[in-house]
């Protein structure tokens, strides 16, 4: 099965799980601060209850959460942007995982036969299933980090791309033979830049990459966010939300409104466009 449009990672009732987990406010507190019972609020995130525009702003001011972007996100009519103007061919390569998508993405020039990979998604029948058959060779694998759905592939990429090196995080799961890279490291691959950032929170060891071209001058760049930000969402905290929090920050200010979000889960999407529309951001 090829997936040709990802749905949102998260939905009204995991947005507002996350957004509860994340304030030290017990969930009763929430509740009663935006004026609604306990129960109502649970059988919202549960999804047996809707919320009106004015419960959802009230939510919104209590989590502190975007009032447009909550609004967007429980209309199920989220808002996704262009993202033409890239300046080389990027492959989507999307996998069905759990009730949502799980995304590994190729780079590549898109007049030559190879290019670059990112995360290898839930297995390696996954990979080759979505795989272009215009990209003949893999220069080089980048892992954003080591949940089974962002590198079960490995194993094939290894069998049929033996001569590409495999970068990714510094950790004491990562797989044998994967080189790791320190945070603000730039790897330089055919007319490719790719920068590393470090971006701990919701694992301890997690990489986005953030790729150019510097002979494209006005192209847009790519960043590959892993699951540290999502269309419409943020990854969870799994390691630790006051991380998870400074690694967006990072990110916010790292990366211009024209940046393409490429996310491990979920459609994709851009920097304007989540600071627009991202209940988190
Ligand atoms: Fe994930």
């Amino acid at each position: 099965m090829v997936i040709e449009r990802a749905p949102l990672e998260d939905e009204l009732g995991d947005v507002l799980d996350k957004a509860i987990r994340g304030c030290d406010v017990p969930e009763a507190d929430v509740a009663q601060r935006a004026g609604l019972s306990t129960d109502r609020l649970r059988s919202v995130i549960d999804y047996c209850e809707r919320l009106s525009p004015e419960e959802l702003d009230r939510l919104a001011a209590v989590l502190r959460l975007k009032p447009a972007g909550l609004r967007a996100v429980a209309s199920e009519d989220y808002p996704l942007p262009d993202i033409s103007g890239l300046p080389f061919c990027l492959y989507p390569l999307r996998m069905p995982h759990g009730i949502g998508v799980a995304n590994a993405y190729l780079v590549a020039d898109c007049s030559s036969d190879w290019g670059i990979l990112f995360d290898t998604g839930t297995s390696e029948e996954g990979l080759w299933r979505n795989w272009p058959q215009k990209i003949k060779r893999v220069a080089a694998v980048f892992l954003t980090h080591y949940e089974t759905e962002h590198c079960g592939g490995i194993g094939g990429i290894r069998r049929r791309y033996p001569e590409a090196p495999i970068f990714g995080p510094n950790d004491r799961d990562r797989p044998r033979g994967v080189v790791a890279l320190d945070d603000g490291a730039v790897i330089r691959e055919g007319g490719f830049s790719i920068a590393v950032r470090s971006t701990p929170g919701h694992v301890e060891s997690h990489h986005c990459y953030r790729i150019t071209v510097p002979n494209a001058p006005g192209g847009r760049p790519l960043l590959i966010s892993g699951d540290l930000l999502f269309a419409g969402s943020i990854g969870g905290a799994f390691h630790c939300g006051k991380r998870l929090h400074t690694s967006l920050h990072n990110m916010l200010a790292q990366n211009e409104d024209a940046t393409v979000i490429a996310p491990g889960h979920g459609p994709l999407t851009t920097m304007a466009n989540e600071k627009q529309f991202n209940p988190f951001l």
